[in-house]
C-alpha cells in the first residue's frame, strides 16, 4: 500500500480524536526510544476502547531513510510488507515488536489508525515516536573514560565543595535510558549524581576517599552485545583530591573577600557622599537659623505732644515700647537697618489743636517714601503713612516734620517699623 492511498483514507474519515477510543498511558507522542543493533524495537502503542467502540484499520510506517509501509491491519488480518517480513509482532491492540533492528533502521516509527466510535463515527489517531539504534558504547571514542573535573564543585545542598569524576563520553541524543554504576574505593555501589554533556556525573563526598573508582555500564542497556561489560576506571589521590576541595573554597573565600571588599568601598564611598550631604544640610541649617535670629523690629511713642519743632527735623518718639534687635535711636528717632532686607514702617499721628497741624513724611535716609498729613481748620483728626521697602544695611528710616504749624499729639503719635523678609 502507498502512502496515497493512507491519504485518501484519511480524506475519507469524518473526524479526528474521539471521546471513546483513547490512548492508554506509555508511549508517549514524539518520545524517544531506543533500541539495540540485533535485537527487538519495543512499540506498545495501546488504545483504550470504551463499550462500542471498534478499530476498523491500523497502518505502521517507517519514515527513516527509505519512507515506508511496515504493515497493516484490516478487520483483525495483519498483513506485514516483505521488508518486515517475519520481523513483526503485534503486542497490544495498535502495538509491535519489530525484531532484527540494525543501525541503520533509525528515524521516525508512526501508527496511524482509523476507529469507529460507538456512535459509528470514523475516527483518525497518529502517533509517533523517534528511534535510535545503539551498538557497543555509543560513546565519542568507543572508549569509556573516567576523568576528575580539574575544580571541586560548589553543591548548594550541601554548601560545600567536592570533587567530581565524570564517565562518558557519550553520544546519545538525550539523556542515555540507563545509568552506570559507580564502584569506590571502599566497595560501595553508587548512583551518578546527574547526567551533563553526554557524562555520567559523581559527586564525591567529602573527606574525599583516594583509590580507584570504577565506572560500569549495565549490558543490557548499553547494548553491549555480551561484549562484557563496559567499564573504565581512575584513581584518585586523596592528597590532591582534599587540596581541590581545599583550593576551591580558599579561591571562593578570596572572590567573597573581593565582593566584600567592593562592597566595603562602595559604601564607604556612599558614606562620604552621605556625610558631605549632612555637612551641607547642617551649613544650610546654620545659615536658615541665622536669618531666622535676623529679626529686628520696634515701636516708639511719644512721651509729651510735640510742636513748634524746626521744619526738617526728625520727630523724635522717646517712649520706646519695643526695640528688638535695637535698631531705633530714640535719641535720634532714626531706624538704622541692621541687615540688607525688606522692612515695613507704619506711623500715626494725631492733631487735636485748631492752630497746628500734624504733617509727616517718611524718609529713607533723604528720600521721602510717603507722606500725610491732617487739616489745619479741624481738631482731633489723625492721620497715618505706611510704606514697604526694600533697605540696605545702614540705611535709615525716620520721620520728617514738613510744616512749621505742626502738632503733634502725645496720644495718637507712633512709629513702628518691622522686618518683612531677607529678599
Ligand atoms: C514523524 O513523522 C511524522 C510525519 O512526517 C511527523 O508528523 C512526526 O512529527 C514525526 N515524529 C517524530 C518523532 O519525528
Ligand atoms: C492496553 O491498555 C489497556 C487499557 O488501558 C490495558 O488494560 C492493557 O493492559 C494495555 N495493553 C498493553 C499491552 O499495554
Ligand atoms: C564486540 O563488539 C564489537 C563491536 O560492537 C563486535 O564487532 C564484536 O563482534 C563483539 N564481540 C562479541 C564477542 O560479541
Ligand atoms: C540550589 O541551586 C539551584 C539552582 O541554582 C536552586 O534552584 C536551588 O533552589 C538551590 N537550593 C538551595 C538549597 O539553595
Ligand atoms: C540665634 O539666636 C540664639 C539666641 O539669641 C543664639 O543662641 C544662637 O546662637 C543664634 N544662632 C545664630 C546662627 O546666630
Ligand atoms: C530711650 O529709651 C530708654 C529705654 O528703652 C529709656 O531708658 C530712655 O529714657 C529713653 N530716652 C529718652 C530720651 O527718653
Amino acid at each position: 500500500m502507498s502512502k496515497t492511498i493512507v491519504a485518501g483514507l484519511v480524506l475519507a474519515v469524518l473526524s479526528t480524536g474521539a471521546d471513546g477510543l483513547l490512548w492508554s498511558s506509555g508511549l508517549q507522542d514524539n518520545a524517544v526510544v531506543y533500541a539495540c543493533a540485533g535485537g527487538t524495537l519495543s512499540l506498545p502503542w495501546n488504545l483504550t476502547l470504551s463499550g462500542g467502540d471498534s478499530i476498523v484499520d491500523i497502518q505502521w510506517f517507517y519514515l527513516g531513510l527509505s519512507e515506508e509501509l511496515i504493515a497493516t491491519e484490516a478487520h483483525g488480518n495483519v498483513l506485514t510488507m516483505p521488508a518486515f517480513s517475519g520481523r513483526v509482532r503485534k503486542i497490544s491492540n495498535v502495538g509491535i515488536d519489530i525484531d532484527g533492528m540494525q543501525v541503520l533502521d533509525k528515524g521516525n516509527y508512526s501508527v496511524e489508525i482509523v476507529g469507529r466510535s460507538a456512535a459509528g463515527d470514523l475516527v483518525n489517531l497518529r502517533r509517533s515516536v523517534h528511534v535510535f539504534i545503539l551498538d557497543g558504547l555509543q560513546t565519542t571514542d568507543n572508549n569509556l573514560h573516567v576523568t576528575q573535573q580539574p575544580v571541586a564543585e560548589y553543591d548548594n545542598s550541601t554548601d560545600q565543595y567536592h570533587v567530581v569524576l565524570r564517565c562518558g563520553t557519550f553520544e546519545y541524543p538525550t539523556q542515555p535510558p540507563f545509568d552506570v554504576t559507580w564502584e569506590t574505593p571502599l566497595g560501595q555501589t553508587e548512583q551518578s549524581s546527574s547526567y551533563k554533556d553526554g557524562t555520567f556525573l559523581l559527586k564525591l563526598p567529602n573527606p574525599v576517599e583516594g583509590g580507584t573508582y570504577t565506572c560500569r555500564l549495565p549490558p543490557s542497556a548499553a547494548c553491549l552485545h555480551g561484549n562484557g561489560t563496559g567499564e573504565a576506571t581512575l584513581t584518585v589521590d586523596k592528597t590532591e583530591a582534599r587540596l581541590a576541595v581545599l583550593e576551591a573554597r580558599q579561591e571562593s573565600l578570596e572572590n567573597k573577600n573581593s565582593d566584600l571588599t567592593n562592597k566595603y568601598t562602595t559604601l564607604k564611598l556612599e558614606k562620604d557622599a552621605l556625610e558631605n550631604r549632612v555637612d551641607d544640610l547642617q551649613d544650610k541649617n546654620t545659615a536658615l537659623a541665622g536669618l531666622l535670629n535676623q529679626t529686628v523690629s520696634f515701636h516708639a511713642r511719644l512721651h509729651v505732644t510735640q510742636y513748634n519743632l524746626p521744619v526738617g527735623s526728625s520727630l523724635i518718639l522717646p517712649r520706646v515700647l519695643n526695640n528688638h534687635g535695637n535698631a531705633y535711636d530714640n535719641d535720634t528717632g532714626k531706624f538704622t537697618a541692621p541687615y540688607t532686607a525688606t522692612y515695613c514702617f507704619l506711623a500715626t499721628t494725631e492733631d487735636v489743636n485748631v492752630n497746628g497741624r500734624s504733617a509727616l513724611s517718611l524718609m529713607v535716609d533723604d528720600t521721602e517714601v510717603d507722606y500725610t498729613e491732617t487739616s489745619v481748620a479741624l481738631t482731633w483728626q489723625s492721620a497715618s503713612l505706611h510704606a514697604v521697602v526694600h533697605l540696605t544695611a545702614g540705611q535709615e528710616a525716620w520721620l520728617k516734620v514738613r510744616v512749621s504749624d505742626n502738632y503733634f499729639d502725645t496720644y495718637g503719635t507712633a512709629f513702628s517699623g518691622f522686618l518683612v523678609d531677607h529678599s
